[in-house]
């Protein structure tokens, strides 16, 4: 069977494109990197990406009339490119109609929180902030709203005293770089979506 093509989108550092291609590369995740997609030219993952080869689509949203015009453009990409799932990794931006129905059940993102607790941005300086001993990793479908969609996959970490919101973050990414990568093969080893 061919393998499955994922896009991953992302904004930033692309610590979870990292582990997600190196899961790919030490045949843990049996899948193939097909696209990196970026809303940020300057963005370290793009970097990365192109280091390593993989194809990039990068684009600047205000060179766009509107957001369904740059999301009309990335479905052509990822049509070009024949991809089977939408992996989000710090793509930080809502997802709207026009990518969302042609992609429905095969776009799923990663937060630092255990949903529903601490949507939307730096949910782990919102749990910080908040005190709470547990939080976590959710990974889940994508829908129309802000870290909404039915939930695939939870992690708990626990927040000690002594911890840091560095600290935190640490332990957060590190289960991160684990489950995601765990979690895209399950859905890919069920053919499952939503
Ligand atoms: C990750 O911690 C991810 O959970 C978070 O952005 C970070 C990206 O890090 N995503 C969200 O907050 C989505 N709402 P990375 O660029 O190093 O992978």
């Amino acid at each position: 069977m061919p393998k499955a093509k994922l896009a991953v989108f992302a904004s930033g550092t692309g610590s979870n494109y990292d582990a997600i291609t190196e899961a790919v590369k030490y045949g843990k995740l049996d899948a193939e990197v097909a696209l990196l997609v970026s809303d940020q030219p300057n963005a370290k993952v793009v970097e990365k990406a192109k280091q390593q080869g993989t194809p990039t689509f990068v684009f600047e949203p205000k060179q766009y009339r509107d957001k369904n015009a740059f999301e009309e453009k990335i479905v052509n990409v990822l049509q070009e490119h024949k991809i089977d799932w939408i992996v989000l990794a710090g793509y930080m931006r809502l997802i709207g109609n026009t990518l969302l129905r042609p992609f429905e059940g095969k776009i799923i993102n990663i937060h630092p929180s255990l949903l529903p607790a601490f949507p939307g941005l730096d949910a782990i300086g919102q749990a910080f902030e908040a005190g709470v001993k547990i939080s976590g990793v959710t990974v889940h479908y994508v829908d129309e709203g802000m870290d909404t969609g039915s939930i695939i996959a939870q992690e708990a970490v626990n927040v000690t005293d002594k911890m840091t919101r560095d600290d935190l973050q640490q332990a957060i990414q590190q289960v991160e770089h684990r489950l995601y990568p765990e979690t895209i093969q399950k859905l890919i080893a069920r053919g499952e979506s939503q």
